[in-house]
């Protein structure tokens, strides 16, 4: 009688890591612990249908096989014994993958129908179930673990589970930009609920002057002993992971934000729940330039501003890293975008950015051209802090809403009883509150990603500084002289 075996499993990796290895017909060799050697036969492809492979196994037995079907697009392939030194006879099996919906899992679906000679039909069986397929879930899974699939192909370099070497850039006394120094250190391979990485591209962002002048402290104590590495956000592809983390592979490529200071560095070690994986057409630069920065976008203009059709908004540093992508979004919510910016240039960029009306200006003055323009705004997004409230406040229509998201010019002190007069509100929120679930980082990311595909953000040019120049990146913020974000590159 044909026996069946059927079994199926779920593997912590995105389908496409899962077939890349398993459509290759000559893989087994690499993971599969039962194969000593494996070759296909002739000058064949290992993915052309018809192909044999040949293989040795590790108990000195020898199996012909030979590939039938193979789907890139249904992820299945099918496959038959054509010799063999175990009595395996008309052995056809098949494998299936499916995405399981989170994106991040792969179901696995592997069975085979077979004859044997009488009273060996339980113990085939159980070789082939236990022997071959269980063990094959269980050997593929360290497999991709260990980065094994990238490394053959060169991809993963550092090793996995030691420390390693890291540079940083960092503050021992709060100061100027030259006050940013490199250090060096090692990272310890990660510890529960963490991932390491090896950063490629890392986001420069305002706060990391603040952070630099030591405007906050608490977030960023420096001492001679324990420098303080800067920044907050970056890019680059996964070296380890440790125990109970879920969702992630040595070799995936990822981008992070983050709550604690640490980002300016080649190495790093952030809990796995700051994390998300990129997708294919996300580069990594792109994503450290783009991340923090059109998250902040994202709940400003969604959760906070809930800017639509007619909203009137004002955008300060509408030319800046954050300003050029609220700009453009709020555009194509339909909002009728106003910006300030510093100098002429700055104007034609914010304009090629949907910004319909900017007014140019150094030292703050803007209130009175905002009204002529629309009556006032419904909507301020505010970066500049003290030197412009009493403009913010005369540029507000009645129950506007002030979202002072940052302070370049200084930390803002604002009475409450200043909104009274045109019943304002107020916001002074912070972007690691917004995504301080994985859930809602990996929501809000894949919302930037999707507005970068549909065009809804438009991609900003990209200022690049090597990581050892952290300090020129960080003048040039300060200058006022930047357009669009500044990334640092390892
Ligand atoms: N709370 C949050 O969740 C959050 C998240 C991200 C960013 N932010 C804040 O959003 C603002 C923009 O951040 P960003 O990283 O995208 O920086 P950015 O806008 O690229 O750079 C800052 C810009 O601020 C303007 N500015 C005005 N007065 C300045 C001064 N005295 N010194 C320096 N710059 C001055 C400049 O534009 P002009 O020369 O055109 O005026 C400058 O280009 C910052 O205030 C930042 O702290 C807050």
């Amino acid at each position: 009688m044909l026996q069946k075996v059927t079994r199926s499993t779920v593997i912590d990796a995105p389908i496409e890591r899962v077939w890349a290895v398993l459509r290759d017909f000559n893989s087994h060799d690499q993971w599969h612990d039962v194969v000593q050697a494996s070759h296909i036969e002739g000058s064949e492809r290992s993915d052309q249908v018809g192909c044999i492979r040949n293989f040795t196994l590790k108990d000195g037995n020898h199996i012909r096989e030979q590939l039938l079907t193979l789907s890139d697009t249904t992820y299945t392939s099918t496959y038959c014994i054509v010799q063999a030194t175990v009595p395996l006879q008309r052995y056809v099996a098949s494998l299936k993958l499916k995405p399981v919906t989170d994106g991040k899992r792969t179901f696995w679906h592997w069975e085979s129908t077979f004859d044997t000679p009488p009273g060996q039909e339980e113990t085939l069986r159980d070789m082939v179930a236990q022997g071959v397929y269980e063990a094959g879930f269980e050997n593929l899974r360290r497999y991709l673990r260990q980065g094994g699939d990238l490394r053959s192909q060169g991809q993963v370099e550092l090793p996995t589970g030691v420390a390693i070497a890291s540079r940083g850039m960092a503050v021992r006394r709060y100061g100027d930009a030259d006050t940013i120094r490199a250090v060096d250190t090692q990272v310890a391979a990660p510890g529960p609920g963490q991932v390491r990485i090896a950063q490629r591209a890392i986001g420069v962002n305002y706060i990391d002057v603040y952070l630099r002048r030591g405007w906050i402290p608490q977030m960023l104590p420096v001492s001679d002993r324990e420098p303080g590495v800067l920044g907050m956000e970056a890019a680059g592809t996964v070296i380890d992971v440790g125990p109970q983390v879920t969702g992630f592979l040595p070799g995936d490529r990822v981008a992070y934000i983050g709550p604690q200071p640490g980002a300016y560095s080649t190495v790093r070690r952030v809990p796995a729940d700051w994390v998300v994986r990129l997708p294919v057409q996300i580069e990594i630069e792109t994503a450290a330039a783009l991340l923090l920065k059109g998250v902040t976008a994202d709940y400003l203009l969604r959760d906070l501003g809930r800017v639509g059709p007619g909203t009137r908004l004002l955008v300060h540093a509408a030319a800046g890293g954050v300003g050029l992508l609220v700009c453009s979004w709020a555009k194509r919510l339909g909002a009728q975008v106003i910006g300030t910016v510093s100098s002429d240039e700055k104007a034609r960029v914010a304009r090629a950015f949907g910004c319909e009306q900017v007014i140019v200006t150094r030292n703050y003055q803007f209130a009175d051209a905002v009204q002529q323009a629309c009556g006032g705004a419904d909507v301020v997004i505010d970066g500049l802090g003290e030197t412009a409230r009493d403009e913010n406040l005369a540029a507000l229509a009645r129950r506007g809403h002030w979202i002072s998201l940052g302070q370049a010019t200084g930390a803002l002190n604002m009475p409450a009883d200043a909104l009274i007069a045109k019943s304002l509100t107020f916001s002074r929120p912070v972007v690691f509150d917004y995504v301080n679930t994985p859930a809602l980082m990996a929501q809000r990311a894949q919302r930037v990603w999707d507005a970068l595909d549909s065009g809804a953000l438009k991609m900003p040019p990209i200022e690049r500084y090597s990581l050892e120049a952290a300090p020129q990146a960080h003048a040039r913020l300060e200058s006022r002289g930047s357009s669009g974000p500044l990334i640092l590159t390892c």
